[in-house]
């Protein structure tokens, strides 16, 4: 069974045909610009949604736990995302405030991955989050919390099919040698 398995996931579509190129050196040089593009791309290559991302956290006893969630911002406070700060990862930032982010655009054989600090956001600017949920009601909810990421790295990746896959970092004071 398990050897069966194994063969269904080795037989599973890699990469697709036909991927972007990209070439660091003609990137922009403020990865916020660059995430804009790369999720443009992302849409117009058909990814449903492309602000989805992993959430990383880790708890009192370095034990790591991830979760997907929306992305809901990137501005001069950080990389955004909001949750209910009695979750599980609520509780994990509160303890530890450090995460990880990683999003991945299959279609397009691209992640980016964003690691640092997270800090919280406003009472003002978690409520007007939850204000704009789909399906909003009008109820407020004094749990929900929009955090931000002060990226200490963030790295740009694109698969490439000859597996010379090209690595894009920068930290919080620009590009990093590759
Ligand atoms: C695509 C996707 C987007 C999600 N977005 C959010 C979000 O923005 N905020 C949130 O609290 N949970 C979101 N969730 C649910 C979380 O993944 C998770 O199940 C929930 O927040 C509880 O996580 P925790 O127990 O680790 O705290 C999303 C799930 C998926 C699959």
């Amino acid at each position: 069974m398990s050897d069966s398995f194994r063969r269904q996931l080795r037989a599973l579509p890699d990469f697709p045909d036909m991927m972007p190129g990209f070439d660091p050196a003609t990137a922009p040089a403020d990865p916020t610009e660059l995430f804009h593009q790369w999720l443009d791309e992302a849409l117009a290559a058909g990814e449903r949604q492309p602000h989805a991302c992993s959430l990383a956290t880790v708890d009192g006893s370095g034990q790591p736990s991830s979760r997907m969630l929306i992305l809901k911002n990137i501005d001069d406070d950080g990389w955004q995302f909001a949750t209910a700060r009695t979750s599980r990862k609520g509780r994990e930032l509160s303890a530890n405030p450090r995460a990880a982010l990683n999003f991945y655009w299959p279609s397009l054989g691209r992640q980016v991955r964003v690691a640092g600090p997270v800090v919280e956001l406003s009472v003002e600017a978690s409520a007007r989050d939850w204000a704009e949920r789909p399906r909003a009601d009008g109820s407020g909810n004094p749990d929900w919390q929009l955090y931000a990421i002060q990226p200490a790295e963030i790295e740009f990746w694109q698969a490439s099919h000859d597996r010379s896959h090209i690595r894009h970092k920068f930290g919080p004071d620009g590009v990093l040698p590759g």
